[in-house]
Order: structure tokens, then sequence, then C-alpha cells
């Protein structure tokens, strides 16, 4: 259970917290999408003997990517089918994609959306005469489930009224789970390893934000679900502006580190998400370009994308540039195109848009269009609507900049870096992609024995956004149950005493007592530093030096030389960091898993000597996509033990054809 909100400031942190063991059967780490999704789904196959505790940094009915609420569901399959959706998301990606994780989850999204309207979730339902009706009108077409047909604004999307799609998939997972099950306001630092069984998982140490309190959790299997990494980058958003980021600033690429820590192998950590917002509030664009049909134009007023100039652009990229739906990179790069060219700023021409679709309605379906146009951004990211107010924007009189944000990683969005894992049991599944433990397939767990991940942990497969990641936690969940079953005779054990642990967890708040008597301003002193100022040098070095948008997100071998030792340097100087109190402690341990991260996906950058996705990145030495070397995954796995890196290839397996 949440703990309540503190009465006034953030908690001091003591020299020596509380300590709670635990030990579970199945430990699921994030409340997010995914996690609700395990944890809605759990108890449906788990016996009675067996148990199951979930750990959220935040408070789950409003933690995540999904916090501030969706205004659509980006991966419904409906009438199409799983074949195309792979099709789909392998052309997006430029072409590497995991194609049996892409299917498998193709053919379960839809029930995870049907469960979201069952609870309350309002989608927005078509008329026969082809009129668009959200919130209780919607409702009272009937369900997605009884043949009732949604809004689509793409062909994989549907609207929804969702600004408390959180709150409402979180309360299934809580009710499904039970609160005992549940600690909240618990952020795990590291993942720990068993003592007797190589490669195999036994637990995970976190502490409390709102108690001076430990927690070391053994489990046999766990599943971790911490979402992508934000706030890597500089932001375009700075000064007043900082804190607003597109994705979730919370979350911190613990996914990634926490499992590659531990020795679970990553795939295309190179692959990043460059996503084009609405300037300055990031406002999504999905809605403008389906549903309202507008059209982006450069400074000089010209749509840009279909002339003949872009077209002679994508055709260097073919046979992705040149398929019928352009993949969201190459979108990038010819925005990029148009204001490196000088034709910037690009231009959301939403005043066009409206009025094109108002020609044939009447006043009162003109103001509900007008009011959809702002519930877009109401329902999911109401800083957008907070800055059209600000600028005296109404979109059906005044257009809007839109721009390429700094980059996110994630794996269920438009991005797939990510963990490299096991597929499902199915004959069709090639070997290479299928694994597991003692002879068995375990859908979706990592190449550490019992480690699972879904959501934006899982690599090589994106577009499955909140419904996917939902279902793929779900699927998950299933198989973490066969995996205790199967292992029933495993016992989780600990090689670290409970005092290393603790000294671990705590050594930035020692740090902190032991010298902050020695300066005056609290913040700056020579026997320490502050997470704050480490946020700072991450995000110089990486916007500089390691394709942020500083140089038009290019880097070049000798830069990512430059950048990889800066941070290198900075994880050692991690072992100063000070923390006074609990949040600080979160941030010390926030920016210590968005350096790993970081340090991955360049790493992965600098092994895959080619631009596999312009728009989000450039190799300014290796400027164009070498399928002859490259058509493959890259992969890269850290030795615990021998503190090394290993990066290599691994094979792409084309399933469904063309
Ligand atoms: P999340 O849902 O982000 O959950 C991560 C969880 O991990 C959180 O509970 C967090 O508190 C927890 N956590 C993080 N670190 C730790 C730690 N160290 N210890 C413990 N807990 C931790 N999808 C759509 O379908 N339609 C849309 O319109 C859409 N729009 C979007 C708009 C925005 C602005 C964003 C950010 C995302 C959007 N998405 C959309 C995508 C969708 O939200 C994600 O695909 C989905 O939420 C990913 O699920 P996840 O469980 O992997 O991560
Ligand atoms: S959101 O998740 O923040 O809403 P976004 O607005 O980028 O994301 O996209 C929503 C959906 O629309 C995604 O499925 C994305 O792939 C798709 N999309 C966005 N813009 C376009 C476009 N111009 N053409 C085709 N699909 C698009």
């Amino acid at each position: 259970m949440a703990l309540p909100n503190k009465p006034k400031g953030e908690l001091k942190a003591v020299r020596d917290p509380e300590v709670e063991e635990r030990e579970v059967d199945i430990l699921i780490v994030g409340g997010g999408m995914a996690a609700c999704g395990s944890a809605f789904e759990v108890k449906k196959w788990m016996s009675d003997d067996q148990s199951v505790l979930l750990v959220d940094k935040a408070a789950m009915e409003r933690s995540g990517a999904v916090a501030q609420g969706l205004s659509a569901i980006n991966t419904y399959i409906g009438d199409n089918s799983a074949d195309d959706y792979v099709r789909m998301v392998r052309n997006d990606l430029m072409g590497i994609v995991r194609e049996d994780l892409i299917f498998d989850l193709g053919c379960h999204v839809d029930d995870s959306v049907h469960l979201f309207e069952e609870w309350g979730l309002p989608v927005w339902k078509k008329t026969d005469d082809g009129k668009n009706l959200d919130g209780k009108k919607g409702q009272k077409q009937g369900t997605l489930k009884s043949g009732a047909t949604p809004v689509r604004t793409g062909k994989w999307q549907i609207m929804i009224n969702g600004e408390s799609y959180k709150r409402i998939v979180a309360e299934a997972a809580k009710m499904a789970l039970g609160e005992d099950n549940i600690l909240e306001r618990v952020f795990i630092v590291e993942l720990l390893l068993d003592a007797k069984n190589e490669n195999q998982i036994a637990g995970a140490i976190g502490f409390s934000v709102r108690e001076n309190k430990v927690y070391i959790i053994k489990c046999k299997t766990m599943m971790v679900a911490c979402g992508g990494a934000v706030n890597i980058y500089q932001p375009r958003s700075v000064g007043e502006g900082k804190g607003r980021a597109w994705y979730p600033v919370w979350n911190s690429g613990s996914t990634y580190t926490l499992c590659m820590k531990v020795g679970a192998e990553l795939s295309m950590m190179e692959n990043r998400f460059t996503p084009a917002r609405f300037k300055d509030g990031y406002g999504p664009v999905g809605a403008w370009f389906l549903l309202f049909k507008a059209k982006a134009l450069n400074g000089l007023g010209e749509a840009f994308a279909g002339s003949d100039a872009a077209k002679v652009e994508l055709e260097n990229y073919a046979p992705y540039g040149t398929a019928a739906i352009t993949p969201t990179c190459l979108r990038n790069h010819l925005m990029l195109f148009e204001m490196k060219a000088g034709r910037g700023p690009i231009i959301m021409d939403t005043v066009t848009a409206l009025a094109e679709l108002g020609k044939t309605m009447d006043k009162k379906e003109l103001k509900h269009l007008e009011s959809e146009a702002w519930e877009d951004f109401l329902d999911m990211t109401c800083g957008q609507a907070n800055l059209w107010c600000a600028q005296n924007c109404e979109p059906e009189k005044k257009n809007s900049e839109i721009m390429p944000t700094e980059p996110y990683l994630l794996g269920s969005h438009s991005g797939c870096c990510g963990l490299w894992c096991s597929g499902p049991d199915y004959d069709w599944v090639p070997d290479a992609y299928k694994w597991g433990h003692n002879g068995k397939v375990y859908n979706r767990m990592t190449t550490v024995a019992g480690l699972f991940t879904s959501g934006d942990g899982v690599g090589c497969s994106g577009h499955k956004f909140s419904s996917g990641s939902h279902a793929e936690g779900r699927m998950a969940a299933k198989a973490m149950v066969k995996f205790v079953r199967d292992n029933k005779d495993f016992t989780p054990t600990i090689a670290q005493s409970k005092e290393e642990l603790v000294d671990m967890v705590y050594k930035p708040v020692r740090i902190f007592l032991d010298n902050h008597e020695y300066t005056t301003a609290i913040d700056i002193n020579p026997n320490y530093l502050k997470p704050e100022g480490m946020m700072y040098r991450l995000m110089k070095a990486t916007h500089e030096y390691g394709a942020g948008t500083a140089t038009y997100y290019q880097t070049t071998s000798k830069n990512l030389e430059i950048v990889m030792d800066l941070l290198e340097t900075m994880r050692e100087d991690c072992e100063k960091l000070a923390a006074g109190d609990l949040h600080e402690l979160m941030r010390a341990w926030e920016i210590y898993h968005r350096i790993w991260t970081v340090e991955s996906h360049l790493r992965h950058i600098q092994f895959r000597k080619e631009t596999r996705y312009p728009g989000f990145y450039y190799q300014s030495d290796y400027p164009k996509q070498d399928d002859a070397n490259w058509f493959c995954f890259t992969n890269s796995k850290y030795d615990p033990k021998a503190k090394t890196w290993d990066t290599f290839k691994r094979d792409y397996v084309k399933i469904i054809p063309d």
C-alpha cells in the first residue's frame, strides 16, 4: 500500500535504516502497464501455496508512462491480421525485428483492450452512418467484444476517453493481486544472483522513498518492467521548463540497468525513439496526422513530405523509405532535412485540417470537433493544452510548431531497444529465438534463468504501446508461474550479507552524513557530489557527443570515443554520490541507472557501423544503411564477475513473408 504523502519537505535519511526481509515465489518489479498486466494475470495460474509481491517506486494509480492518461490505444488488431501487424512493425523499425515476439503479441493484445473496456474505459465508437461517438454515447453502442466498431485513427489505433486509463488498469491489478502483496514507493536498486546456481536470479534489493527502510527480497522468479529511459539527454525544455519531457521523467532506465548488471543480454540498444512533438509542450502528433488528417508544413508553407525532393531523399532508404507508410524515423529525417536546408521551422497545419473536417459538419458537431482537439492533449499531455492557453493558441485559428525532441530509450512505443528474450514455444519459432531453463522454454525470459521482462523491457519488438505492454505482462506472468512450478526445489540463496547490502544501498546517505558539515553550501563539497550535478554532467556529455539535439542527432567514431571515456569517469565518480534525504537517495540511484543505460546505448551505436535509423540518429562516418554487413541484431552482455563487456551480432530470421 502507498504510504501517505509527506506533510512537509523530504524525509531526512538516517545512517542505519530499518531492514525488512521478504521471500516470495514471484516478484514483479514495476507498477506500469506491463506490471499491471502481470498482476492481473498471475493469480489465475498460481496455486494457493505460491506467493507473489509487486514493488513500484511510485503509486500504481498514476505511475509510469500512462500516468497522465492517454487519448488513444495504439495497438488494437481488430479486423486486421497478426501477420500484417508484424509487417507494419518490421517496416517501421527498418527491417530488423523479432517476428516471433511481435506475432505472439498480436495474437493476445486485443484481449487486454476488451478487459479495459469491461473495467470501464470509454472507447469511442463509430455509428452505422459514420459518426464518431465518444464517452457515454460511445459506451451505449456496446463493447468491442460484442462487435461494436471502434473509431480508428490509423489502421492500428483506436480513440478512447483515457484521462483515467491508468487508474482503471491499476485498480484491476490491485484487486487481482491484493493490497497485501504490493509495495508502493519502493525503488529497486539492484538485482541479486543466486549464490549456488550460476546465472540464476534470486532476489532484489531496494529502499522506501517514504521511510528509512531497506527491503531485501528473495524470489524464485522475477519480472522487471520499469519502463524505458528518460532524461539521459539534455531535453529541449530547460530553465523554467525543466522537468517537461515526453516520456515519463521517472522512468530512469532501471529495466535495462538492473538486468544488464546481472548479465542479461541486451539487444538493439542502439535504437532510440526521437519523437516529433508539438514544440515545448510535447503534445502527441498521432491524432493530428491520422484522425484530423493535418499536414506538416515547412517554414515556407510547403507540405514537404509529399514533395518530389522528399521522394528522392526517401529512395536512399528503400525499401522502407519507399514503403506505403514512411517509417517513423524517416518522417523525422524529412523534417530534419528541411530544417538543415534552412526551410524550418516545421508547422502542424491545424487550421486547414479543422476547416476541412468542419466542411461537412453543423455548428454543434464543429464545436465537438474543436473540443476533441483539446481533449487529445487534456487526456494525455495536459501541459500542451496549458501552453496553447498561454500562447493564445486556438488550433482552428493558429497553427503550432512541431519539432523532433531529445532521444528516449524504450521498447514498447516506436523504438525497439531492450532485453534479448525468449519467444513462445511454437514449432515455427526458430531454435535460436527460444530458450529457458533445464530444457524447458519460457516465453519472455531473458538470458538469466528466472528473470523475465515485458513492455519497454523486451527488445526487438516495438509498437506494443499501452495495450501490448499490458498483454505482454500477462504473457510473462503465465510463463513465470510455470517456471516456479517446474523449479519447486530451487531455494534462492543470496551471497551478500544483510549488512553488505544495506551498506551498498545507503552508501550515498553515509557519504553525506560523514561530510556535509565540511562546507557551508550543502551542495558544494570536495568530498562528495550531488545527483543533480551528475545529471547535468551526463546530459551535457550525451547532448554534445552522443548524437543529441546539439548536433542534429549526429555523432562520429571520435565523438563516441570521447563520450564513452566521460561516462566511465562518471561511473567512477558515482562512488561519491551523496544524498541527504530519501528523495535525493532515489535521485542518486536514478542517475546511476541512467548512466549505465545510456552507456549501453552508445556502446551499441559504436558497434553497429552504419546508420540504421536516420532521423533518430546519424553516424556521420557511416551515414548509410549497410545491409550486407548489418542486417542482423546487435547484442551485448556485461559479465558481472569479470566486469567486462562483450558486443556481438545475432542472426535475423524472417518468419512472415512480405
Ligand atoms: P510503464 O507503464 O512506464 O511503467 C514503468 C513502471 O516502473 C512504473 O510503475 C514506474 O513507477 C516503475 N519503476 C521505474 N523504475 C523503478 C524502479 N527502479 N523500482 C521500482 N519501480 C520502478 N500508448 C498507447 O497505447 N496510446 C497512446 O496514445 C500512447 N501515448 C503515449 C504518450 C506518452 C506521453 C507516453 C509517455 C507514452 C504513450 N504510450 C501510448 C505508450 C505507453 O504508455 C507505453 O507503451 C507503456 O506504458 C509501457 O509500459 P511499461 O509497463 O513497459 O512501462
Ligand atoms: S503517442 O503515443 O504519443 O500518442 P504518436 O502521436 O507519436 O504517439 O503516435 C500515435 C500513433 O500514431 C502511433 O501508432 C504512431 O505510429 C502513429 N503515427 C503518428 N504519426 C503518424 C504518421 N504521420 N503516419 C502514420 N502513423 C503515424
